[in-house]
């Protein structure tokens, strides 16, 4: 048994992680490191397009606190896109959310038709970055901006043994680039202004916490959710993951940029 024997984003992975990352949540930093992704974004009175929305966190927090006017989500599975509905209602946001469950693929969405993408921890399952990059400027309006987190590499030579072992252990698809792959893809598709800012360092600091929290004050709230073997298998991929961190081969990063227009 493992924790995606129920789908990449199934019940077991869902409850794991809003114990460790809170309820909305499927990666980390909560909505400290969403204004972190956003910093320096005006988004007052913006449609925001959120890809690979999860559970709606993000969606609620870039309306309450950074005043868009709306988030239109979407993701590729179903559960999440159920949880984020169900947030949105007991935050009274159900008006102003759109949650769509959609197939992978170009977005079905008209040329220049949003303000700001925004999307975390997502462009990492989805392997080709430049047509993703291309279709994000298309729906983009003129000075729309794309503001992204993501799990990259240090580089994009092939991954290490120990790399392979650890998305291996994860049980999902990870297809990683570089911060500076990025940077070139982003020129490539037509953006300006370029910001990356790698968080390698803040994340190796905040998945020790993560560890010791699973294996100490929220051990029993995890084990009450996905029993005890799969307490312990969690326990090892965080192992791995701070090893990939340590070595600085996991490099999470944001990244913004700006469509000319
Ligand atoms: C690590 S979770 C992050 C979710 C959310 N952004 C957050 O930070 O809480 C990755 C999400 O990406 C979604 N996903 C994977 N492939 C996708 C694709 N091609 N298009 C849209 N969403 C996708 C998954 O279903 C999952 O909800």
């Amino acid at each position: 048994m493992s924790i995606t024997d129920e789908g990449h984003y199934g019940p077991k992975q869902l409850n794991l992680l809003k114990v460790v990352w809170g309820e909305g949540f499927l990666s980390p930093g909560g909505t400290n490191e969403i204004d972190e992704v956003m910093e320096g974004i005006n988004s007052l009175g913006k449609e925001i397009l959120d890809i690979g929305c999860g559970c709606g966190g993000a969606a609620i927090h870039l309306i309450k606190k950074h005043g868009a006017k709306s988030v239109l989500g979407i993701d590729v599975e179903p559960l999440v896109i159920k949880k984020a509905k169900e947030l949105a209602a007991k935050y009274n946001l159900s008006g102003s959310t759109d949650f769509r469950c959609v197939r992978p693929g170009p977005l079905d969405m008209p040329d220049e038709s949003v303000d700001i993408v925004f999307s975390k921890e997502v462009f990492l399952h989805i392997p080709n970055k430049e047509d993703l990059l291309k279709d994000i400027y298309r729906v983009l309006k003129p000075k729309g901006i794309v503001a992204v987190s993501d799990w990259m590499r240090i580089d994009d030579n092939p991954p290490s043994k120990q790399m392979r072992e650890y998305i291996a252990a994860e049980g999902l698809d990870m297809h990683m680039y570089s911060l500076k792959r990025y940077e070139q893809v982003l020129k490539n598709s037509g953006f300006t202004n370029i910001v990356i800012k790698d968080r390698n360092k803040w994340y190796h600091n905040k998945a020790k916490k993560e560890l010791a929290a699973i294996e100490g004050s929220l051990k029993k709230q995890v084990v009450d959710v996905i029993g005890l073997e799969e307490t312990n298998g969690a326990i090892d991929i965080w192992k791995q993951l701070i090893g990939v961190l340590e070595t600085g081969e996991h490099r999470p990063g944001h990244f913004k940029a700006v469509k000319i227009g």
